[in-house]
């Protein structure tokens, strides 16, 4: 149990069940952010070239594990990405290797490093009906990529068109609907049977569209999904906030160097790892409850994965500090979330329970 006072929060040390960490230089610079804040987290596979196959993972895995300052009490939940050629045969491969947690589907050019994603979702059927059979969860980005399609609509129209569909042809698949952004998200998964979760992100829980836009423009703000208006941001803080088990915690902290997003043609994606239980600790608080943190944070993801409770703890406390306006990213720099404005809440230290 989470204790917690109006100034400070002692929780279970928690999972980020999405998380970008890229590899080489990169790599080094962002993962003892994480691994300060969280004891696993699932990795995104979308590196270039993509993590396909069970021997990539693991040797990413080693990767990631070389690259802690130390490796005690941080696992890298390992995931493959799905492209129109993933056979049933790696699904058990999958299964065997006892490393690799959930495949996951980008539809083919919807975001950073998609282009090997699935074309067609009729494609991969056999591979899907495998995965319903192994009891392995599928991870979706949830946007058409029909470029006629206005982009604040291919979430829903996602859900509408594909989700629906896929739900009906394979009822017991386990499926994680990721980084969910709207109103009609958290309807759809309320609705859904208990195998049908989401995860929600600290940005997309605290800014809306507007913050794109305000006075000029800003790259820093601009993720996929695209931020959406302030009343689907109001439905993500009460779903997260609910104490509903198929909404947790999934950051979708995605770090790009600094001059590509301050760019003529910026990526996608928000730097969160570095204060992400802050963030998170002030949405929670701001909605009065705090007290539904530690199942959010540190209980619902670990359950639908069926993992063990984390035994170590951390301690966060309601005092305001600054956040660097840079941060060393390779031999670049990273511009995080929040730079150089003040976070209400801060991460204190881990300690065992
Ligand atoms: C992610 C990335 O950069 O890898 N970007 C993002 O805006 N979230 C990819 C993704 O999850 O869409
Ligand atoms: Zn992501």
């Amino acid at each position: 149990m989470s204790t917690h006072t109006p100034n400070q929060i002692t929780l279970t040390k928690p999972d980020d069940m999405h998380l970008h960490v890229r590899n080489g230089e990169a790599l080094k610079s962002v993962i003892n952010h994480t691994a300060r804040q969280f004891a696993r987290a699932i990795i995104m596979p979308n590196l270039a070239p993509p993590i396909t196959q069970v021997q990539q993972a693991q040797a990413y895995q080693q990767e990631i594990l070389d690259a802690l300052d130390d490796d005690k009490g941080f696992t890298a939940l390992m995931t493959l990405y799905l492209t129109d050629n993933t056979s049933p045969r790696t699904i058990q491969q999958a299964k065997e290797s006892g490393t690799i947690h959930a495949l996951k589907l980008y539809p083919a050019g919807a975001t950073t490093n998609s282009d090997a994603g699935v074309s067609n979702i009729k494609n991969i059927y056999a591979t899907l009906e495998s995965m319903q059979e192994t009891g392995i969860p599928l991870l979706i980005h949830g946007e058409v990529t029909d470029p006629d399609i206005d982009i604040f609509d291919r979430e829903k129209i996602f859900i509408d068109r594909v989700l629906e569909p896929l739900i009906k042809d394979f009822p017991e698949l386990k499926i994680v609907l990721e980084h969910i952004t709207t109103r009609d998200a958290v309807s759809f998964i309320q609705e859904s049977p208990a195998h049908i979760v989401a995860t929600i992100t600290a940005h997309h829980l605290l800014i809306n569209r507007n913050a794109i836009f305000r006075g000029g423009i800003h790259p820093h703000h601009y993720c996929l999904p695209v931020l959406k208006r302030e009343s689907h941001r109001k439905a993500l803080v009460k779903a997260a906030t609910s104490g509903n088990p198929k909404f947790f915690l999934g950051t979708d902290s995605a770090p790009h160097a600094q001059h590509a997003k301050e760019s003529a043609c910026g990526c996608a994606g928000m730097y969160t790892a570095f204060n992400a239980m802050e963030l998170y600790s002030e949405v929670f608080d701001n909605a009065g409850a705090l007290d539904k943190l530690e199942d959010f944070a540190s209980t619902f993801g670990a359950t639908f994965y069926g993992l063990p409770k984390n035994q170590q703890q951390i301690r966060l406390s309601k005092q305001t500090w600054t956040v660097p306006e840079y941060l060393p990213y390779g031999s670049n720099m990273i511009v995080p979330f929040r730079a150089g404005q003040n976070c209400r809440w801060q991460l204190l230290h881990n300690h065992d329970s």
